[in-house]
């Protein structure tokens, strides 16, 4: 398969994933399990879309790759978080917004 095809599915998992996560937070307790599959299967996705690029552009595994992939995990786990911790949404909600904009901001930077 192509990188672009990889590139589309990185990315839709990626718009996915984060509205599914954002709606954990409001959501009612009955759509737990629903959401929960739905951020799992997402994530799941844009790990192997995006061990796919890493493949696909020939990058190996450079210093950036491992902080997505830190914060890939932290994004991964806010959705459970989400529905236990009401109380402290609005700092759980910063932090999952760092981890995004600092795994998009090391794609473009590549810094490292
Ligand atoms: C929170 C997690 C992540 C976010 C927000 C994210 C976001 C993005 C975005 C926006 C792009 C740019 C797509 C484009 O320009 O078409 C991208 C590309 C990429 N991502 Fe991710 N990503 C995440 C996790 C990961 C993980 C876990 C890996 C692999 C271990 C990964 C590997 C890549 C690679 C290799 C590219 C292509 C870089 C290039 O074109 O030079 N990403 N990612």
């Amino acid at each position: 398969m192509s990188p672009t095809f990889y590139h589309i599915l990185h990315v839709s998992s990626l718009i996915v994933l984060l509205g599914y996560t954002f709606y954990a937070f409001a959501a009612p307790a009955e759509s737990r399990k629903k959401v929960l599959m739905i951020t799992g299967i997402m994530s799941l996705l844009m790990l192997v879309s995006g061990i796919g690029l890493l493949h696909k552009l020939q990058l190996g595994f450079p210093g950036w790759a491992i902080v997505k992939l830190v914060c890939w995990l932290g994004l991964s786990a806010v959705a459970g978080i989400a529905y236990k911790r009401r109380a402290q949404a609005d700092t759980i909600m910063i932090g999952a917004l760092v981890l995004a904009i600092v795994a998009v901001t090391m794609v473009y930077l590549k810094p490292f």
